[in-house]
């Protein structure tokens, strides 16, 4: 019987329950060497805390999480909650010995960032940021083909995440929902919110990223804000986009914004190497596409992979070939793999160090905007 590990989880909104269904499932599917076990929700409003207590099936609740971190019933803070929360409850998370697992992006900046490394590590606890998309099959069957060299020198790196839901002036920015438009809470707007997807993605299967240029655009220049009822300036990035140079040498486009008109979230990637490309779509995120040119010339072209079979990343664990999965499933996978390695006695990627990489990236991103010029990526200290 698996010994059971105690989850107490901070925020109750879309990652609260993408985590709460990944803890539940993960035990079901994969052969687990603890059991996770919902104690407790924390959400500072007391009937919603219960309610969603009652609909996953948490043991219990807290409206303030210092209570949370304290409780000795708690092994794993688990932080599902806006980017202004991260800092103070992870080092605080950390310092009680809990482990702690962290949405993304880790910080506001790479300092909150560099501060929470740094308590994770000296505490010696358990740690991972929830960079989820690494753990799409189709993204890690990228990763090991490009591992096992089958795209051989990598030249280009090519990624978008587009949105399209803050188009209309009339959106207030800040409070429930809305925190995104924030600055105060988010720390920048598309850049750490939908490019550190990205630059998580892109450094884990191409390496790191030496220099970046960017430019960011702010369109709608005041908003009202929910918390204060004025009107006020919009502080955060509505779309960033960036050239880049990885350490390999290969060359990179980054774009995201939220002011594409019908596009909801098409993240997508493709890496063109010497021998062989792939590419990648979320909204057809079970499938990847693959051109090998030294396939025989007549038939030669791009496959598209169904990846679904047995012998594709996690898929085994699933239900029998052909038939796909989607993307509750990469939060799953996350709490397998952390367990997994927990039972190991090792860590899971991306750890909160991992995450401090992409942390850089953004801040030399950001950089480079503000001063019109290229930006180094600050190296790990
Ligand atoms: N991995 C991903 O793909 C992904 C997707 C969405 C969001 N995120 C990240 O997850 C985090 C949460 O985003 P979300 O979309 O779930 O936001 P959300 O607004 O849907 O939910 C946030 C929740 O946190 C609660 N909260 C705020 N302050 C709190 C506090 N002090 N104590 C307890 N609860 C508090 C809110 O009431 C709300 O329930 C952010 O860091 C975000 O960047 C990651």
């Amino acid at each position: 019987m698996a010994k059971p590990l105690n989850i107490g989880v901070i925020g109750c909104g879309f990652m609260g329950r993408t985590h709460s269904n990944g803890f539940l499932q993960a035990p079901k599917f994969f052969d687990l060497p603890y059991r996770p076990v919902l104690k407790k929700i924390c959400a500072r409003n007391a009937d919603r805390a219960k309610s969603f207590a009652a609909n996953w099936g948490y043991e219990g609740f807290e409206t303030d999480w210092r209570k949370l971190v304290a409780s000795p019933e708690v092994d794993l803070i688990d932080i599902a909650s806006p980017n202004d929360t991260h800092r103070e409850i992870a080092i605080a998370a950390a310092q009680a010995g809990k482990m702690v697992m962290c949405e993304k992006p880790l910080g506001r900046n790479a300092e909150e960032s560099e501060a929470m490394v740094k308590a994770v590590e000296s505490a010696r606890v358990r740690n991972m940021v929830w960079y989820n998309y690494r753990r799409v099959p189709a993204v890690t069957l990228a990763k090991q083909l490009i591992d096992a060299g089958r795209l051989g020198r990598i030249f280009h790196y090519r990624t978008v995440f587009l949105q399209d839901w803050t188009i209309s002036a009339d959106l207030p920015q800040g409070g429930e929902g809305l925190w995104r438009l924030d600055a105060d809470v988010a720390g920048s707007g598309v850049t750490g919110d939908l490019l550190a997807h990205n630059i998580d993605t892109a450094l884990w299967l191409n390496g790191p990223i030496e220099e970046v240029s960017a430019m960011t655009e702010t369109f709608i220049k005041a908003r009202k804000h929910n918390l204060t009822g004025k009107e006020q300036p919009v502080r955060i990035d509505d779309a960033s986009a960036f050239l880049a140079r990885f350490r390999n040498g290969s060359l990179a486009t980054f774009e995201a914004t939220r002011y594409a008109r019908g596009h909801k979230a098409l993240y997508t990637f493709e890496i063109n190497g010497e021998n062989a490309s792939i590419a990648w779509d979320l909204h057809d995120l079970h499938r990847l596409e693959y051109f090998d040119h030294r396939d025989e010339g007549r038939l030669r072209g791009w496959r598209s992979v169904h990846i679904t079979d047995g012998d594709h990343p996690y898929m085994k664990q699933w239900w029998v070939p052909g038939l796909q999965i989607g993307y509750e499933h990469t939060f799953i996978h996350q709490v397998a793999d952390f367990i997994t390695a927990l039972g190991e006695g090792k860590d899971a990627a991306p750890t909160f160090r991992d995450a401090l990489a992409t942390d850089y990236v953004i801040e030399a991103v950001l950089k480079s905007a503000a001063n019109r010029n290229w930006a180094k990526v600050r190296e790990e200290a």
